[in-house]
């Protein structure tokens, strides 16, 4: 699913208009892509429920849209083609389903939502709508797992048994200090970080899952003695290798908006920005893995680490006539002939400058192909939905221990 769609003449321009929503942190990369390359669009709306974020990323990248705290103002105000969503995980629903009823284009942030009703919500919207709704899996763009997809598709490898997929995260400290700590608000981190592994692992097991068991904890975030709740104030600070020192000197213009994004929230009553990760209220995890049976046999393993000492991802294939090791921060991926054992070796490095190895710019280049073209967004509401099933799925497997049966279509 996530059909052709017919373009009309007029949403077909060569510059684009484009509004955002949710001018966090993520949406920088976007700000930023269309600074680089006003020619593909112009972004003409900003909105926030806190408005002085968008005013602060308009300052650094010397642009004017209208700025708002409504969705629904915007897109009636500044009449854009498309809609890029960057709101936490639970308030995609809104804003994607608003766009797609106005037949603009939107492209939503990974996860697409944080329940299957919310999903259902989309999709409708999705359905019915004449635009494109493309789902921001910018990892499929990432130029080592495209290149790992495209080795598993076209049959190398042979016939695939089993894949193994492994998350490393060192800047994990963001899941225990921000809303996505809570999984009101991003689903806790099988659903909120594990969504874009279980898209991958669904992607190249061309299949949708049968059952999965997962088991996970909180083993390092958890609350110590005499810390308190905001890092200025902690008698820890000094020892603290997680101290968050918000009163830091930025070195250039990029790092002192960002920091002035931080500071908005908390002075707009917000929670404080250097909450600490081991007392903050928390209902996630910081370490899980994850069995997955798919339906065409394969076999798949996930684990999750963000109290790892390095960040990376690492995918292990191993199918009848080779076995594939790809490491995403090296991008490189090396193929062994199962019966030659001569090996062949990829190296990405080049490829994989810019945010998520390049992928991030992939991405947003791809979904302005499909807004002009009409072709199937590379994953769309289908993807998404089914990465929503596997992460809640998960989640409800290490919460019960039990084997979760998905009843997903093939
Ligand atoms: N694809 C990736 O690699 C990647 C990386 C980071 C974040 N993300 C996703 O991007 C989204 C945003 O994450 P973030 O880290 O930028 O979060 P953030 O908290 O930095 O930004 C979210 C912004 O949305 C605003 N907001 C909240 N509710 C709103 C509403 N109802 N209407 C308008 N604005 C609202 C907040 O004020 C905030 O400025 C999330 O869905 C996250 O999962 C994806």
């Amino acid at each position: 699913m996530g059909i052709n769609k017919e373009i009309s003449k007029e949403t077909a321009r060569s510059r684009f208009r484009i509004a955002v929503v949710g001018t966090g942190g993520r949406a920088g990369s976007f700000l930023k892509y269309f600074s680089r390359n006003q020619d593909e669009g112009e972004i003409v709306g900003l909105c926030d429920k806190i408005p002085e974020k968008a005013r602060l990323w308009a300052k650094l990248y010397k642009i004017q849209p209208k700025i708002f705290d409504d969705t629904e103002e915007m897109l009636s105000k500044s009449r854009p083609d498309a809609l890029i969503v960057c709101t936490p995980d639970f308030a995609h629903v809104e804003p994607s389903v608003t766009g797609l009823n106005a037949n603009i284009h939107v492209l939503c942030e990974k996860l697409m939502a944080t329940t299957l009703e919310d999903c259902s919500k989309i999709i409708v919207a999705a359905e019915k709508s004449s635009a494109i709704f493309y789902l921001g899996f910018n990892l499929r763009h990432n130029p080592t797992y495209n290149t790992v997809h495209q080795l598993v598709s076209s049959s190398q490898l042979g016939s695939i048994s089993t894949i193994e997929a492994n998350e490393y995260y060192y800047e994990g400290k963001t899941y225990f200090q921000r809303w996505n700590r809570l999984r009101e608000f991003g689903g806790g981190l099988w659903v909120t970080k594990a969504c874009h592994d279980f898209d991958i692992l669904n992607w190249l097991a061309g299949c949708s899952a049968q059952n999965i068991y997962a088991t996970a904890g909180l083993s390092h975030y958890r609350p110590k003695a005499n810390a308190a709740r905001r890092c200025r104030d902690c008698s820890l600070k000094f020892d603290c290798p997680d101290f968050d020192d918000i009163s830091y000197t930025a070195n250039n213009e990029l790092e002192e908006t960002r920091k002035l994004i931080r500071l908005a929230e908390e002075k707009k009553g917000g929670e404080p920005s250097d909450l600490c990760l081991y007392s903050s209220n928390k209902d996630t995890i910081d370490n899980g893995i994850a069995v997955i049976n798919y339906k065409n046999g394969i076999r798949a393993t996930y684990t999750l680490n963000v109290i790892a000492a390095r960040t990376t991802r690492q995918l292990r294939i191993v199918g009848s006539e080779g076995m594939l090791e790809a490491d995403l921060e090296k991008a490189t991926i090396e193929c062994t002939e199962r019966h030659t054992r001569r090996k062949i070796n990829y190296d990405l490095k080049e490829m994989s400058k810019g945010g998520h190895g390049g992928a991030d710019d992939r991405m947003i280049k791809d979904f302005l192909k499909a807004c002009h073209t009409g072709e199937k967004p590379k994953s769309s509401w289908n993807e998404g939905r089914l990465a929503v099933q596997v992460s809640l799925a998960a989640r409800k497997s290490s919460d019960t221990g039990e084997v979760i049966h998905l009843d997903a279509p093939t």
